[in-house]
């Protein structure tokens, strides 16, 4: 085949930066995707089938290679003659594997650190002879084994750097993804174009031609349904779908009653003029049955996506679909843990919360190693409106988790309602556009007012507004008090059960976007 693009292939060991250097690769113009370090030789041939695997990175990871149960990867991985850069634990890992040894560093070095490059070679090619880089790690390479020769050093790390003296295998012990490597985009520049030889032809549209092909091949002659939220994630996943399989995609909707105001009839007639075939379900009495007593916020996420799977697999029947296209990003995947070694934070419901007997033969994620950032990009490229491309997320449980203790149709009613003003008066005040998201959260807590003359005790309404770029992190933003007075009168004027209103000035981490 000769119309495969090259990839770089990310081996993912838990590190903290292991997204940064797939997403490094794909801002240099090169497709790259995340595997885990339990890929085996005949999958690489397979992903070979679609992608021309250029090479492959080690990413790092809190482990020491001589933990039994630290992650390794088939040390025959290293000699398909693809090849093979190791950042970190992936250095360190390639020179165990071989027979050379790693030790705990007497000093353990975290932040920038000056490397001595010894020899501006391969990946070092043009650097200079001090370069400022991001270091990170206990363990050291202290031996490297036969036919490698050093390439880099510091003061407490005599192998900071190395390459095979023939083949193209390549480790360093600092982070060329991370801004603080002064010329970390040279490094990797120097992997992908001079030592793996790859083209810069990858652009995100790219990825939409790629992604129709992959869903046409999985659902072959079968047919399929999305499920569609009306967020840029499943929207842009819903139009690639529809690209790909035409009448055989059907978009689901299920309203299961925690929808801001306005959604579902938003969403039927936003995604028709779109062409792609949309069905309603009303399934909000199901669901409000099986929020009744239920607190938990874990719990709450679980049964959501029980249900919603549930909903899903009868509509699916109905319809003869036997694959499920979903909206998953990566960092929805990152927080739910679906990485080994790192730790989890919520179920987001799109993912852990499916239940482990699945009645479709496959799921298919097409954005799973993006950030919302490209999905925004792509969705562009699609031809989305605007109103679609530049909306705020929405989780898929809903307002339920914005609701803190038990979700029941009024508490639900008196949410929205507050959603809307704070919505309406953000984006009236020029806000919307700058933020992530802006919504309100009703809180378990019930607070003593006076209304008119009278005593009042009501609930207290949480007001929230961040900026984020990857929702990975996320800060409070500033909001003028004019602002939220305006908010917080409004709510207490035009909801007679709230007595106070708050705002949430908690930066993500340590708080999350999300109150549960
Ligand atoms: P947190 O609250 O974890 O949220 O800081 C990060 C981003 O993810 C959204 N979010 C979800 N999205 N299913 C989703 O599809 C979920 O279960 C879910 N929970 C949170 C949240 O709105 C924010 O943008």
């Amino acid at each position: 085949m000769t119309d495969r693009i090259d990839a770089i292939l990310v081996v993912d060991f838990g590190g903290q930066y292991c997204h940064l250097i797939a997403r490094r690769i794909r801002e240099l113009n090169v497709y790259s995707e995340i595997v885990p370090p339990s890929v085996t030789k005949e999958e690489i041939g397979e992903i070979n089938l679609r992608l021309n695997v250029r090479g492959i990175i080690l990413s790092g990871g809190p482990s020491s290679v001589y933990e039994i149960d630290a992650p390794k990867i088939n040390p025959q991985i290293l000699s398909l003659g693809i090849p093979i850069l190791g950042l970190c634990y992936g250095h360190q890992l390639i020179a165990y594997l071989l027979g050379g040894e790693v030790k705990r560093g007497a000093k353990q070095e975290y932040g920038v650190a000056y490397v001595t490059i010894d020899k501006p070679v391969g990946i070092l090619k043009g650097l200079n002879s001090i370069e400022k880089v991001w270091m990170s790690h206990g363990d050291t390479v202290q031996s490297l084994p036969e036919g490698f020769e050093v390439l880099a050093h510091t003061e407490n790390c005599p192998v900071a750097a190395f390459r095979h003296q023939e083949k193209a295998l390549y480790g360093l012990q600092w982070h060329p993804e991370v801004i603080h490597t002064e010329h970390g985009m040279e490094i990797l520049k120097n992997f992908l174009f001079e030592v793996c030889g790859c083209k810069a032809n990858w652009k995100p549209s790219s990825l939409i031609d790629e992604k129709i092909e992959e869903i046409k091949k999985r659902v072959g002659e079968g047919e399929a349904i999305i499920a569609l939220s009306g967020g840029i994630d499943s929207s842009t996943s819903a139009v690639i779908a529809a690209r790909a399989l035409g009448e055989k995609l059907t978009a689901v909707f299920v309203d299961h009653g925690f929808m801001r105001e306005g959604e579902p009839d938003f969403v039927k007639e936003t995604f028709e003029k779109l062409g792609v075939k949309v069905i309603v379900v009303d399934a909000r009495e199901r669901f409000f049955k099986k929020m009744k007593g239920i607190v938990d916020p874990e719990e709450k996420r679980r049964i959501i996506g029980r249900e919603f799977i549930r909903v899903f697999e009868e509509i699916a029947k109905k319809i003869g679909a036997e694959h499920l296209i979903q909206g998953t990003i990566y960092p929805d995947r990152i927080e739910s843990g679906f990485r080994k070694h790192s730790d989890k934070i919520k179920s987001h419901h799109n993912v852990a919360g499916l239940p482990t007997k699945i009645e479709f033969k496959s799921i298919i994620e097409p954005l799973k190693d993006l950030y919302k950032d490209e999905v925004r990009k792509l969705a562009k490229t699609l031809g989305l409106p605007d109103v679609i491309v530049h909306r705020q997320p929405f989780p898929g449980p809903g307002l339920a988790v914005r609701i803190v203790g038990e979700v029941t149709p009024e508490r639900v009613e008196l949410l929205r309602k507050a959603d809307k003003i704070v919505t309406e008066e953000i984006e009236k005040s020029g806000f919307g556009g700058s933020l992530w998201q802006y919504f309100a959260v009703l809180t378990d807590t019930k607070s003593t007012g006076v209304k008119g003359d009278a005593r009042a005790y009501g609930y207290v309404m949480a007001v929230r507004a961040v900026k984020s770029r990857e929702a990975m992190t996320a800060s409070f933003v500033h909001l003028p008090y004019e602002l939220l007075e305006r908010i917080s009168t409004r709510i207490t004027n035009e909801l007679s059960s709230v007595t106070r209103v708050v705002y949430d000035i908690t930066h993500k981490p340590p708080a999350t976007i999300e109150w549960e």
